[in-house]
C-alpha cells in the first residue's frame, strides 16, 4: 500500500512485464527506461537466464525490478497487481518456437492461453487499462497469393498450434473487448525480431538449442553448435529458402513504447491489431551469406528437409504502424547480424 501512494504522488509510471526477461521482454526493458517508465518484469526464467536481470542493470544504471514467478498461477500473479499501480502492461510470457508447438500441443495451448487470461483477468480487476499483447505474424497463416499481408489480410488457418495460440488469444482479447471491458489492447504482430543490443550485454540468449535462425547461426560460428540446417532449399522463391520480414530486436522493442504512449491517449476501450516488420524480406542464405560477410568467417551449414508448420514467404505491409504509432525502424538486417555477432562474441569472452 505505502509503495501505491508513493507511486501516485511521484508520478511513478510503472509498467508491468510478463516476459521481460526474454529476449525481445529485456530490449524493451531497456526502451521502457529510457523513455521515463519504470518497468517491473514478472518472469519465472523458464526461457531466460538470471544474468539477464545483470546486464540490464548494466545497461541502464538502475536496479530492476522483477518477480520469479509463473503467470499461469493466478494468485502468485495477483500479488504484483496489488504490489504496484501499473499504467499498463505489455504480455511477452508465452512459449514460441513453431516445431515444438507441432510436437506438444497441450504445452502451448494450456501456457500461452492461460497466461494471457490471467493477464487480462488481473487487468481489468486493477484496472490496468493500457496493454500490448505480443502477437505474431503466423496469425496470417501462409498468404496466399501477394506475400505482403495488411492488417486486413484475411486470417488463414494457423499452420501450428504456436500460431493458433496467438490466433485464439487475440480472439479472446476481441471477444473481452466486444463484452463492454474497459481495457485498451494493441496486438503487435510481429515479424522476426533478430539482432541484440548495441552494448552487446543482452540479446537472444534460450534456454537449450535455440530455434530461431540467428542465435542458431551465432551459435554454429562460435563452436557451441556443430552445423546449421537450412530447412528446405525447394520453396518457390528465388534461391529456394524462405523468406521473412526481420526486425532488428531494438526497434521492436521502441514499438512498444510507442505503443503505451498511443493507447496512454486513447479515451476510450479498444482492440486493434499492428503489424510490426520493415515491409522488406530476406532469405535464409541471404542471412547466411551476410553473417560470413560481417564476420568475416565461413558458416559449417547444410540443406535439410523442409520443416512441419514453416511459411514459405512472408512480409509486413507496415503503413499502419508507421501513421498510428509515429514509429519506423532504423535499424537494418546487417546491423541485427553485427550486433547479434557482437553479442555472441561477448557471451563467449565471458
Ligand atoms: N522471437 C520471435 O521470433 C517472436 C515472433 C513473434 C512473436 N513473438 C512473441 O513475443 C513474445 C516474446 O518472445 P521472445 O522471443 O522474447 O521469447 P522468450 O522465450 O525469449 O521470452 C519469453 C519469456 O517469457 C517467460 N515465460 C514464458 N512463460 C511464462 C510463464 N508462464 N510465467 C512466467 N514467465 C514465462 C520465459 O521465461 C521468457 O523469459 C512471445 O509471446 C512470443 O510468442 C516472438
Amino acid at each position: 500500500m505505502i509503495s501505491r501512494i508513493f507511486e501516485i504522488m511521484n508520478d511513478v509510471k510503472h509498467i508491468l512485464v510478463t516476459g521481460g526477461a526474454g529476449y525481445i521482454g529485456s530490449h524493451t526493458v531497456v526502451e521502457l527506461y529510457e523513455n521515463g517508465y519504470i518497468p517491473v518484469i514478472v518472469d519465472d526464467f523458464r526461457n531466460s537466464h538470471l544474468s539477464v536481470i545483470n546486464g540490464l542493470e548494466k545497461i541502464t544504471g538502475q536496479k530492476i525490478i522483477y518477480r520469479k514467478l509463473d503467470v499461469c498461477d493466478y494468485k502468485a500473479f495477483e500479488k504484483v497487481f496489488i504490489e504496484f499501480s501499473f499504467v499498463g502492461a505489455i504480455h511477452f510470457a508465452a512459449y514460441k518456437a513453431v516445431g515444438e508447438s507441432v510436437q506438444s500441443p497441450l504445452k502451448y495451448y494450456k501456457n500461452n492461453l492461460l497466461a494471457l487470461i490471467n493477464c487480462l483477468e488481473l487487468a481489468e480487476k486493477y484496472h490496468v487499462e493500457n496493454i500490448v499483447f505480443s502477437s505474431s505474424c503466423t496469425v496470417y497463416g501462409e498468404p496466399t497469393g501477394v506475400k505482403t499481408v495488411t492488417e486486413e489480410s484475411k486470417i488463414q488457418p494457423a499452420s501450428s498450434p504456436y500460431g493458433n495460440s496467438k490466433q485464439i488469444g487475440e480472439e479472446i482479447i476481441d471477444d473481452l473487448i466486444k463484452s463492454g471491458s474497459s481495457l485498451k489492447i494493441l496486438k503487435l504482430r510481429y515479424f522476426n525480431p533478430v539482432g541484440a543490443h548495441e552494448t552487446g550485454l543482452i540479446g537472444e540468449l534460450p534456454i537449450g538449442k535455440p530455434t530461431n535462425l540467428l542465435p542458431f547461426v551465432t551459435q554454429t560460428a562460435i563452436g557451441k553448435l556443430d552445423e546449421l540446417t537450412v530447412f528446405g532449399n525447394d520453396y518457390n522463391t528465388p534461391d529456394g529458402t524462405c523468406i521473412r520480414d526481420y526486425i532488428h530486436v531494438c526497434d521492436l522493442a521502441l514499438a512498444h513504447v510507442k505503443s503505451i504512449e498511443w493507447l496512454e491517449n486513447q479515451p476510450n476501450s479498444l482492440s486493434d491489431s499492428i503489424n510490426i516488420g520493415t515491409g522488406k524480406g530476406t532469405s535464409v542464405l541471404e542471412i547466411i551469406h551476410t553473417f560470413e560477410k560481417v564476420s568475416e568467417s565461413s558458416l559449417n551449414w547444410k540443406f535439410g528437409d523442409r520443416r512441419d508448420g514453416d511459411i514459405e514467404e512472408i512480409y509486413a505491409n507496415v503503413d499502419k504502424s508507421w501513421k498510428l504509432l509515429k514509429w519506423k525502424p532504423t535499424k537494418t538486417v546487417k546491423d541485427a547480424i553485427f550486433d547479434a555477432w557482437n553479442w555472441e562474441l561477448k557471451l563467449n569472452n565471458d
